[in-house]
C-alpha cells in the first residue's frame, strides 16, 4: 500500500527572520513569481528594504524561511493602512497551508494595530495567488495592465469623512 508523505511541521513567528534570511527565501522563490521577483527588483535591495521596513510573518521548517509574508502598516493614516507587499513560499513547502496561516497571521496583526482596510496587488494571471486572497475574503478593486488590486476590509464600516478622504486625489 502506498503511504502519503508526512506534512512538515512548521513555525510561525512575527518579524524574526534576518535581511539575509528574507534575501535567501527571495532568492529561492524569485522565479516562481509571474514574472519573476529579480526581473522586477534588485532582491537584495528589497529584501533589507522589507526587514527595514515591513513587519515579516514568517513559517520555519527547522531553520529554514519556507514562507514569507511582508507587510507595510501605516499607522499615521486614518483610519490605519496596510499593503501586503510579499507572499511566498518555498516550492517544496507548498499546497501545506502556509501561505494561508501566514495570511491569517497577518490579519490578526493588522487588526491588533487598528487597521480597517488592507489591499495588494497581484498579477492577473497568478491564478493560486488569486484564489488564495479570494478565499481570504478579498475583493478586486481594480484592474491595471494585467496587475489587479486587492483589497480586503475589517468589521467596522468607514465614515462618510473617511472614505471621501481615501478617494480625494493627492
Ligand atoms: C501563491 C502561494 C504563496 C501559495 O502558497 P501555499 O502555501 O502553497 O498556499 P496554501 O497551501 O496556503 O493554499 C491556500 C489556498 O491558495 C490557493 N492555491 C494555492 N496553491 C494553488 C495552486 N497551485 N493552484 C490553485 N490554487 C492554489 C488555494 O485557494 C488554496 O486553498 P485550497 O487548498 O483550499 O484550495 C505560492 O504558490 C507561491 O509562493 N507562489 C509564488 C510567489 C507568488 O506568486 N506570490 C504571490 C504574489 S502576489
Amino acid at each position: 500500500m502506498e503511504s502519503t508523505p508526512a506534512r512538515q511541521a512548521f513555525q510561525l513567528t512575527i518579524a524574526r527572520a534576518t535581511s539575509v534570511q528574507i534575501l535567501q527565501h527571495l532568492d529561492a522563490c524569485s522565479a516562481q513569481f509571474r514574472p519573476p521577483l529579480a526581473d522586477r527588483v534588485d532582491l537584495p535591495t528589497y529584501a533589507e528594504k522589507l526587514f527595514d521596513q515591513s513587519v515579516t510573518f514568517e513559517a520555519w521548517c527547522g531553520n529554514v524561511l519556507a514562507g514569507l509574508v511582508a507587510c507595510y502598516v501605516n499607522e499615521q493614516t486614518q483610519p490605519a493602512s496596510a499593503f501586503v507587499s510579499n507572499v511566498s513560499v518555498l516550492a517544496e513547502n507548498r499546497s501545506q497551508g502556509i501561505a494561508r496561516r501566514l495570511m491569517i497571521l497577518c490579519h490578526d496583526e493588522v487588526k491588533r494595530r487598528g487597521v480597517q482596510v488592507i489591499s495588494l496587488e497581484v498579477s492577473s494571471d497568478n491564478t493560486p495567488a488569486i484564489r488564495l486572497y479570494t478565499q481570504l475574503g478579498y475583493i478586486k478593486m481594480t484592474n491595471d495592465g494585467g496587475k489587479l488590486g486587492m483589497q480586503l476590509s475589517f468589521g467596522r464600516k468607514m465614515t462618510v469623512g473617511e472614505a471621501a478622504s481615501l478617494s480625494m486625489p493627492g
